[in-house]
């Protein structure tokens, strides 16, 4: 099948990159000229595991193309992905100039009937009026269905979630456009689910909503084992075990980044909003997220009240491990409200110091290993839970004035913290104090 997929972002390149290994024959279009040619070379602008390799497999098979030219990729293809990137406007709500401009751009240039996929989360009704806006402008006369397909990939492990994903839903009030869709689906094996438009729209922000839910809940439980004294992770096993709940996304830490959860969580409140519903539950999520970031910081200056000169050292930028990505990534925050306080800080992440570069603030230094990072430091804080983090050893700490860590991820055992003659805090778990007479305060 001749496919075009408009929008290179995470969800555009490895739906592109997936439907070319699955045999389609696909053009990326991107409005970046430097990105695709970096791309046309097989360069993914983006750090995600497997990805690069069936970039270059399947551009080296012929099946995989990048253009910036729409009208000449539009022209004689059959189906057309939209997955460009829905920003969060100032209050919350999901900005779509990106998504209508695609639909006007799909008008003026299909010359054959075409099923136009939306890709890209959007909220619920966007597609009716992507429908009407083709309509209202198509130049030809030709048959256009609008689908929703909404995307449900992890970033670390895209490219894995295309081919072992739970479902693929599929939102159409035609039959014929789901069939070619369905079809199109086919090889990657995944159960697809079929609804309405407007249900399909729904389930991306509820599930999303959902997810952070569970995160945020768990966060709150984890405040509360602190202080009673219990342990998070023994909580989450134990409440995982009960099918009904499920043992995923109950893992305690800093509060959700990334691309998604923050931004989605804030337009379904708006969602509910234009109808009058006030989302309650939802709002309570936000807030739980916003306070968890900002508890590490708590926990340090409870042992160092004072961070005016004090060497801290930060490992993990990212959002989360397996990703370059720093949007909404705690470290944003940490860092920031550190470098307030009069802190020098030290930061390590494996692969997005680059990015991390034009985000963080300028006074952050960056190391070139977890050893520089943490040399000398006054303290360590864990904000990402890279495997060569969880791996650290340990022993590198040993040769500090007093080693304290503040743990965010929730990194190492607690038992063998115990004899390491480190100070060790984490998340909803009881911290292991040392008796080293250094200690602060
Ligand atoms: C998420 C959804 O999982 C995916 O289905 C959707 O398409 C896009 O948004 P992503 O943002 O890539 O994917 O990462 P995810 O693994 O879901 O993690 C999101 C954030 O939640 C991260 O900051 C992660 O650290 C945090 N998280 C996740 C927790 O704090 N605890 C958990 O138990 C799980």
């Amino acid at each position: 099948m001749k496919i075009a997929v408009v929008g290179t972002g995470y969800v555009g390149l490895v739906t592109g990159v997936s439907l070319s290994e699955i045999g389609h024959n696909v053009t990326c279009i991107d409005i970046d000229l430097a990105k695709v040619n970096k791309m046309k070379k097989g360069v993914s602008p983006i750090y995600e595991p497997g990805l690069s390799e069936l970039m270059l497999s399947n551009i080296e098979q012929k099946r995989l193309f990048f253009t910036t030219d729409h009208k000449e990729a539009f022209k004689d293809t059959e189906v057309i992905y939209i997955a460009v990137g829905t920003p969060e406007n100032a209050n919350g709500s999901a900005n779509l100039k990106y998504v209508e401009q695609v639909a006007i751009d799909i008008a003026s240039n299909v010359y054959r009937d075409t099923v136009v996929v939306t890709k890209s989360t959007v909220p619920v009704g966007t597609n009716h009026n992507i429908q009407r806006i083709i309509e209202k402008n198509l130049i030809n006369k030709v048959k256009v269905d609008v689908i929703s397909n909404p995307e449900f990939l992890k970033e670390g492990s895209a490219i894995y979630d295309s081919f072992n994903g739970d479902r693929i839903v599929i939102g159409s009030e035609n039959d014929e456009a789901a069939d070619k869709l369905e079809e199109i689906n086919k090889p990657f094996g995944v159960p697809v689910y079929r609804t309405d438009i407007k249900s399909a729209e729904m389930i991306k922000y509820a599930s999303n909503a959902f997810l952070a839910t569970k995160i945020s809940f768990i966060n709150e439980i984890s405040n509360i084992c602190e202080l009673l004294g219990a342990n998070v992770e023994e909580v989450a096993i134990g409440m995982g075990l009960d099918q009904r709940i499920g043992n995923q996304f109950l893992k305690a830490g800093i509060g959700y980044g990334g691309s998604c959860f923050p931004k989605d969580t804030k337009a379904l409140i708006q969602i509910a909003g234009n109808v009058d519903y006030d989302f309650q539950l939802l709002k309570g999520v936000v807030n739980v997220n916003r306070k968890q970031q900002k508890i590490l910081l708590n926990k340090l200056e409870e042992r160092i009240p004072s961070l005016k000169g004090k060497k801290i050292a930060i490992l993990g930028l990212a959002f989360k491990p397996n990703t370059d990505d720093m949007r909404e990534a705690a470290s944003i925050v940490i860092s920031k409200e550190l470098i307030k306080s009069g802190a020098r800080v030290i930061a390590y992440d494996p692969i997005s110091m680059e990015n991390a570069k034009s985000i963080l603030d300028e006074k952050v230094e960056y190391a070139s290993s977890i050893e520089d990072a943490i040399a000398e430091s006054d303290a360590t804080l864990i904000l990402t839970e890279w495997d060569e983090i969880k791996h650290i050893d340990l022993d590198l700490f040993k040769s500090m004035e007093y080693p304290l860590i503040i743990d965010g991820r929730n990194c190492f055992d607690i038992n063998k913290m115990k004899n390491s003659g480190i100070e060790y805090h984490s998340v909803g778990r009881p911290s292991v104090v040392s008796t080293n007479e250094k200690a602060y305060v």
